[in-house]
């Protein structure tokens, strides 16, 4: 059964993204947390990214600040104790006798990890299954840390994404070319938008040359984003991870890739700077005056799929 901690965000049996792939090594072990669950990552000798509870068994030191072992154990830094990341068992203590046998009390909580497309996810559900996917790692990839909580990055998100990540030469809308509905379980919006600069501020402009399309999952905001023209060639496509974390702080990770052909002088506006970026500050002022829009819908249709995916799950 789910501790209390884990029953805050186990709404279903979602993975949060709790760290890309490049930041889980077999040399030290990784500091991450969903909510109020702390959690430490590595890699074991297989290669194989592990997560378990960041706090030892034995007298709750943080095992994040222990070590990983060429054997691929996690040790606490504090007694030395070592435990297996797949099933959380305590393996070794330092100079213990053959005949002595492992207390059996001393058992770490472990959890699923899921690896692809470059992104460690995590279920705090026991003995949830990893989902199939054959995503590819996109090149471009960060961290980035808000002091917003993650509701309300997801509001943000819905009414004015230019307030949390920004798109080399790219000015988002306020208008949508497609209102907010549901796909296969997904949240899709498609915004207009227009090359900064060469329409803007033109408010008036019926014109779009190219459109935000995104997809989002309900539970955890994780969103596939697709920057396109008018012709529908993609010219970006990223994922954003916002995943709550401590103190009302939302981590957010991405991956981005520009299309490996970008035609016209306005795409290649995207080549200057960084394509793609996660904003680690938003304007308090701007969020307070933002009008909720889409996110008012985004919230009743949230609600609808988590509300029906439970009862399915029942
Ligand atoms: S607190 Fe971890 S081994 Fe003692």
């Amino acid at each position: 059964m789910p501790n209390q901690k884990q029953k805050a965000h186990s709404n279903s049996a979602s993975w949060w993204t709790v760290a890309r792939s490049e930041e889980v090594t077999s040399k030290k072990p990784l500091s991450s947390d969903i909510g109020n669950q702390e959690l430490v990552l590595w890699r074991d000798a297989a290669g194989i990214a592990r997560a378990m509870e960041d706090r030892c068994p034995h007298r709750r030191a943080p095992l994040s600040r222990g070590c990983v072992r060429e054997n691929g154990l996690i040790q606490c830094g504090y007694h030395g104790w070592s435990y297996d990341g797949e099933t959380g068992r305590l393996r070794e203590i330092p100079n213990m006798k053959s005949e002595q046998r492992f207390p059996p009390l001393y058992k770490a909580q472990s959890f699923a990890v899921a690896e692809s497309g470059g992104l460690v996810r995590v279920c705090l559900i026991p003995g949830a299954v990893a989902p199939v996917t054959n995503a590819v790692a996109l090149p471009l990839h960060g961290t980035a840390h808000v002091a917003l909580a993650h509701e309300h990055y997801l509001s943000a998100f819905f009414d004015d994404p230019g307030m949390l990540f920004g798109m080399s030469g790219v000015e988002f809308t306020p208008y949508l070319a497609s209102e907010l509905k549901v796909e296969a379980g997904r949240l899709v919006m498609e915004r207009n938008c227009q090359w900064r600069g060469l329409h803007w501020p033109s408010s008036f402009s019926s014109e779009f040359p190219i459109t935000l399309l995104s997809k989002t999952d309900p539970v955890t905001g994780e969103t596939e984003l697709t920057l396109r023209d008018d012709a529908l060639h993609e010219l970006l496509t990223a994922v954003i991870a916002p995943v709550p974390a401590a103190r009302g702080i939302t981590a957010i990770r991405w991956r981005a890739r520009l299309a490996s052909r970008l035609d016209g002088l306005r795409a290649k506006r995207l080549l200057i700077g960084a394509p793609f970026r996660v904003f680690e500050t938003v304007d308090a002022t701007a969020l307070r005056r933002l009008t909720p829009s889409a996110s008012v819908q985004g919230q009743d249709l949230r609600a609808a799929i988590i509300q029906t995916s439970q009862a399915s799950a029942a």
